[in-house]
Formats: C-alpha cells, structure tokens, sequence
C-alpha cells in the first residue's frame, strides 16, 4: 500500500470497505462537512424524515387516538426487542421509554431495595456524572445508609480491574459502570467484572450510552444483570430519543420500580385505583412515553441490525488504528496526546486526544473560514478533543482531512484567534 498519510491511501480504504454503502443511508447534506462528533449525537437516516412525516401527518395527524392502539401501545416494547438484538439480550429482557439518567435511577433504586441489608454503591471516577448525581440522590432519599466508593483511575483514561478486585466486600450491593467510558473511551471487561460482583452477590448495572451499536455486547453470555442506554450517539435516534433499559428475565420480578406510573400497570385501562405490576419487563415503564421520537428510533435501528455488530466493530477498530497512526505521523509532535487507552480492546469507538488548547483547536476545526471545511468533533473538559468514529457513515477520507486539518491549525497557532469562553454545550 501506498503510505499512510496520502489522501490516496485514505480513498483506497474507503473503496475497499465493505460498509461504505451504509453512508448512504443518512442524509449527508454538506459533503465537505466531517462529522467526527463523539457521539453525542448521531446523524439523521434518511429514512427517519420520511417515517416520521408518516407517523405526524398518518397516525397523529389523520388517525389520532387509534393510533394508540394501531402502533404506539407496543412501540417501547417493539424497540425494546431490536435493541435486545444488539446487545446479547433476550426480546423480552429490553424496553424503552425515559431519559437514561430516569432509567438508571429506577434500576438502581431497585438493586438497593433488593440488596437491603448491604450499604456500599462502587462506580468510578471516569464515569458520566449523570450516573453519579443518581446515586447521590438515590443515597439521600434512602436515608443515607448508603456510601458511594469511586474506584479512581491512575492516569485519567484506563480503569485497574485488580484495584476494582479490592475494593468489592461483603457490604457492596451494587456495581455501576459505563461500559464504555465517555471521555477516555477506556472499554471494561463486562464478564470479569460482572464475575466479580456475582462471587460478592452484589449486581451490576451498566450503562452502555457509548457502547449500544457501536460495539457488540453480549449481557446474557456475561450473566449481567442490568443495563441502560441512550439511543440518540451510535444509534442515531434523534436528539432526545428515549433510552433503554434491561432487566435480565430472573430479576424482574423481584426488581421494584419506584416511579409506578400507569404504564407499568397491569391493564391501564381498567383504571384501578391500586397499582398492579405489570408482568416482566413491562413494569418498569411509568408514564406516557415519548411517541414521537420514540417513532424516529425505528428506521435508525434496522440500518445497525443489517449492518451487524460485528462488522462496525471491526471497521471501528480498523478506523480507529487509522486515527492513531496518523495522530502518530502528524500531530504528536505538536503537543498532541492520546486520551485513550493504547489497545483497540480495551477502547470504544472514539478517541480523546489531549492538547492544552484542545478547547481553541475545536473552535477552529468548526470554523467555515478554516482550511478545506468544517470538522466537528466535541470538546471534554479539561482539554479533550474527542473524536467519534461511527463506522455506517465515517469514511476514511473524513479521517485523513480532519487530522491534516488539526496539524495546520496547531502548527500555525490558528487556534489563537478565537476565545477560550466555553459554549453552553461543547
Ligand atoms: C454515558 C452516559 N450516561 C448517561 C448520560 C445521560 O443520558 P440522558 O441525558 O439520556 O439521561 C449520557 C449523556 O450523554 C452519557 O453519555
């Protein structure tokens, strides 16, 4: 092969990629535009329009309340059995409605109920703050019985699995984890760790935010118990989208939910003024979900099941080994650090790369005026530049010109014509 740093090269990966026929599939509107965003939010199917026109003109706007009945009754459960697919999980082991940060909420309140007699919660400090903010609130409304223990990392991007050995006891009750750090991109060993807290009879429960569809997660093959996700990064439902949760078969009966709305009830309509649970996965809905964006997850999905987990993790990570090799030829000189573990194994499907100015460098890779068009990438504090590679639509060529791009904005100091002010979302 030609050498790396050719946009040649770069052209020729893209042509022998056996993925690339999926970029098609979501609107690219500005061709020039390189959308490596890591992920927050996913782009746009193109199918996703035309669904949801249908699903605001037909079934809202034409067919109304039947509609109800017709298709949004079973949409949290229908969605619910796709994801399940993508995630080693059974149809009826997934459903989905909520914001993650709810879900995670609900399925931790349940562990600590179930674990009565234990008092320890162990995340740790690499994780979403969200997840942590729910154990705090969770830890004051139970009376604060409960301690939150945070396994620290060494160097910011990896987790040590024998520090984390150490610190689970008799008193733990549950693990939460992201699956896939959202920062460093650190990836956890979901077998070893959900081993460990089983030998400890303590649960787990993951968030798989920056894993569900963009790497394979087998929950049953590791015997997790629980999980929660959002679906609006690799997923590409939608700015907003409700998220996931999984309750694995053995534990929904005896999982209490704590926000037992009318949709976790056994029959809604019979209007019972006492709660009645739901059978299975069912009862941990509450209310109304978000029909809507519910609806958009839809068309988003099929693309990720037909493309198949194991082929956009292979592509991942061969788009990944790309980044770094160019990182390595073109910017490590330049101040340039990886955020992110070294080994494609223990990595997700973005890359942090750390510079003291990262936050100025974003600023100027999303700047028209700059260079041959716009790079979007999303800033991390303190000086993360984090780079999401979503293999259905990321070329390599997108891969190659962001990374040139980078290198002239800090070998000219372009960065220093814009200010260090942070924006409301980076
Ligand atoms: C890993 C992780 N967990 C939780 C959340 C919060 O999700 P939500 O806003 O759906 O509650 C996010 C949001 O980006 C996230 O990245």
């Amino acid at each position: 092969m030609d050498n790396l740093n050719t946009i040649a090269h770069a052209r020729e990966l893209d042509r022998l990629d056996s993925l690339a026929r999926f970029r098609k599939q979501f609107l690219i509107d500005d061709p020039s535009l390189i959308y490596l965003d890591g992920n927050s939010l996913g782009r746009l199917p193109q199918k996703t329009g035309e669904h949801m026109e249908l699903v605001i003109r037909e079934q809202w706007g034409k067919n109304l309340i039947r509609s109800w009945n017709e298709h949004w009754y079973d949409q949290s459960a229908r969605m619910g059995k796709k994801i399940a697919q993508l995630i080693g999980a059974d149809p009826d082991e997934v459903i989905v409605s909520d914001s993650t940060s709810v879900n995670l909420y609900k399925l931790a309140y349940g562990a600590l109920k179930l674990m009565e007699d234990r008092t320890e919660i162990i995340s740790d400090d690499m994780n979403f703050p969200s997840d942590l903010y729910i154990m705090q609130g969770l830890i004051k409304q139970l009376g604060g019985k409960h301690k939150l223990n945070l396994l620290k990392s060494p160097d910011g991007i990896s987790l040590d699995m024998s520090q984390l050995t150490r610190m689970v006891k008799q008193s733990t009750a549950l693990i939460t984890l992201s699956h896939v750090a959202y920062k460093s991109s650190f990836l956890y060993d979901m077998e070893r760790v959900t081993e460990l807290a089983h030998q400890h009879d303590a649960l787990v429960l993951w968030d798989l935010s920056h894993s569900a569809g963009a790497v394979p997660v087998s929950l049953n093959r590791a015997g997790a118990d629980l999980a929660v996700g959002c679906t609006y990064k690799y997923l590409n439902g939608g700015p907003g989208s409700p998220a996931f949760l999984f309750v694995k078969r053995e534990l929904q009966e005896r999982l209490e939910n704590p926000i037992q709305g009318w949709f976790g009830e056994r029959n809604p309509f019979e209007f019972n003024l006492n709660y009645r649970e739901s059978e299975g996965i069912r009862k941990f809905l509450s209310g109304t979900p978000p029909v809507i964006s519910l609806s958009g997850l839809d068309p988003a999905l099929d693309i990720v099941l037909e493309a198949g987990m194991e082929s956009i993790r292979q592509k991942s990570v061969a788009q990944s080994e790309y980044l770094l090799s160019l990182v390595r030829q073109n910017l490590t000189d330049l101040g340039i650090q990886l955020g992110s573990p070294e080994l494609s194994e223990r990595r997700g499907s973005h890359l942090s790369l750390k510079h003291d100015e990262a936050y100025r460098i974003c600023k100027a890779l999303t700047d028209p005026g700059v260079g041959d068009g716009v790079v979007i990438p999303d800033f991390r504090e303190p000086n993360n530049i984090r780079l999401g590679i979503s293999p259905l639509y990321t070329t390599y060529e997108d891969i190659y010109r962001a990374i040139l791009q980078m290198k002239e904005i800090i070998l000219e100091k372009l960065y220093e014509n814009y200010p260090n002010t942070r924006d409301q979302v980076t």
